[in-house]
């Protein structure tokens, strides 16, 4: 089952996204939940959060926060189908994110979405290059 979260999810949000990806601390999550801007869906099995996608909405244009889905949960789509929600969004043209070099099983994840490689921005996180990629819903 998928669904918004809201504030009283800040606590699950945060011990499973900064298990994997520890530069998103509690502030950051919580900062994100009262933005109305920001919107963060997740993922259940059961009543466990299992997955968890963070979005901004800037105009007509969507910028990824973080894609996460509980490691022995991976592989199953959960992270596709989250990511459908967002491709069925109205009155949003393109969707943007930043992702680090090195992390290739998000950037194959990504390639697969079909979000195309745009640029490498030097020492985007903590020293590592981020890689720029892009998608234009709609498109394949
Ligand atoms: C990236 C991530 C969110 C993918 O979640 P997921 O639920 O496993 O993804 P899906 O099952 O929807 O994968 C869909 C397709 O993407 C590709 N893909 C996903 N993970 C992949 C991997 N590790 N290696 C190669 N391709 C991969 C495959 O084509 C896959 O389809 P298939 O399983 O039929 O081959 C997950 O690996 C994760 O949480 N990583 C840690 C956090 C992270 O790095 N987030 C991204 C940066 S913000």
């Amino acid at each position: 089952m998928i669904k918004f979260l809201d504030i009283d999810y800040l606590d699950d949000i945060y011990l499973l996204v900064n298990n994997y990806l520890n530069f998103i601390d509690y502030k950051y999550i919580k900062n994100e939940l009262t933005n109305l801007d920001n919107e963060i869906i997740g993922f259940f099995v059961g009543t466990e959060l299992v997955g968890v996608l963070s979005y901004l909405k800037i105009l007509d244009e969507i910028e990824i926060n973080y894609i996460v889905v509980k490691e022995e949960f991976r592989r199953n789509k959960i992270a596709s189908e989250l990511f459908k929600n967002i491709f069925k969004l109205k009155d949003f043209k393109v969707i943007n994110l930043e992702v680090d070099v090195t992390n290739r099983s998000a950037i194959e994840f990504y390639l697969k979405l079909g979000f195309k490689q745009i640029r490498i921005r030097k020492n985007y996180y903590q020293g590592k290059d981020g890689l720029e990629m892009k998608k234009v819903i709609g498109e394949l």
